[in-house]
């Protein structure tokens, strides 16, 4: 037995794959292995000594089987070790990194503005941008000889309808179909015959319309005012008199010039100042298209989204949003500015 242990000691050294270890388990523990053959020996022993005899044999075979599991391990994780070395993975690489993608500094500054009124309490209202004559203009008390009529500044489809000029026809949307009190913000692309360096013939707006009972002129200022100042921070803003059809009386409103702070720079023309939206009381025309009773009043305001951004993030030419220009865009990525 002392031998049989040697000799296998020995062969178990050598054995370098699964398949010499599987000889070597069946020449030793196997149906004709070595080790079998010595419980067949044991039949001729008297008890006592084939008790003795039988213990040593099943030591012995459990030491080789133990011997040949461990040798099998070894052989497994040697083999994993070499696959890995050929396979030649470089886990010292860095990763990939994905890239965030951008929201559109259009879009970026809706959500701010939306995001605004929503916290003074403000619901989003959405309309077409293909609309009728009759609610882009009729209804909001532009008569028929007002020159945005004319096809030089409106792209008509047809005779009744054409594609918005303003936000303003949501409005009368929203009215028509909803009984007062109505308190909202519409965002949305309009369309104009205008081109060059800060018109674009599509841009946006914000259109907003409070009705109630009671609204005075001074809710108009406090709203606005808040707005402004929660968008481009501690701003002075003023009201200049101003005219639209469907408002009465009107307004527009500027701010303290961004660039110069007020001292007087080539954006604001050296007035300080520079105009950033249209407003004013509620028509009673327009209350009247949409039947609202005569208790109910409230005031509107519009303002340009590309202005807004313009000012906000210092871009000095509006064909930038339109071009899609990827080196632009990233600069609003969520990432942009920020390292790994
Ligand atoms: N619709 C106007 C424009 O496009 C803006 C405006 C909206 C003015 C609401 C007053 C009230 O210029």
């Amino acid at each position: 037995m002392n031998s049989i242990k040697k000799e296998f000691d020995s062969l178990v050294k050598s054995v370098e794959d699964k398949e010499s270890l599987k000889q070597l388990k069946s020449s030793f523990v196997g149906k004709k292995g070595k080790i079998t053959h010595f419980f067949k020996q044991m039949n001729g022993l008297p008890d006592v000594s084939k008790r003795e005899f039988g213990r040593k044999i099943n030591e012995l075979k459990g030491y080789i089987e133990d011997e040949i599991r461990k040798k099998s391990q070894e052989i497994d994780k040697f083999v994993k070790q070499r696959a890995l070395e050929q396979e030649l993975i470089d886990i010292s690489l860095p990763a990939r990194i994905n890239k965030f993608g951008a929201v559109h500094p259009i879009t970026k500054t809706i959500i701010e503005i939306e995001n605004i009124f929503q916290s003074l309490g403000f619901n989003v209202e959405i309309g077409p941008e293909i609309e009728y004559d009759k609610y882009n203009f009729e209804m909001l008390n532009i008569p028929k000889e007002h020159p945005a009529r004319d096809m030089q500044d409106t792209f008509y489809v047809n005779d009744n309808v054409l594609l918005r000029t303003h936000t303003s026809p949501t409005q009368i949307r929203i009215m028509k179909d909803t009984p007062p009190p109505v308190m909202f913000v519409s965002p949305g692309k309009v369309y104009r015959r205008d081109s060059d360096i800060t018109h674009s013939p599509m841009f946006h707006q914000i259109e907003g319309l409070l009705i109630d009972k009671n609204i005075r002129f001074s809710d108009l200022k406090g709203v606005l005012i808040q707005f402004l100042q929660m968008f481009f921070g501690d701003v002075p803003v003023r009201f200049r008199p101003s005219y639209f059809p469907f408002t009465e009386p009107s307004a527009e409103v500027d701010i303290g010039c961004i660039m110069c702070k007020g001292k007087g720079c080539r954006v604001c023309s050296h007035t300080g100042f520079l105009e950033v939206l249209g407003c004013g009381m509620v028509h009673p025309n327009v209350l009247a298209n949409v039947e609202y009773g005569k208790e109910y009043n409230g005031f509107a305001f519009g303002l340009g989204i590309e202005r807004f951004a313009m000012l906000k993030y210092g871009i000095d030419n509006i064909k930038l949003f339109f071009e899609n220009d990827i080196r632009f865009l990233n600069q609003f990525s969520y990432m942009a500015g920020k390292t790994l």
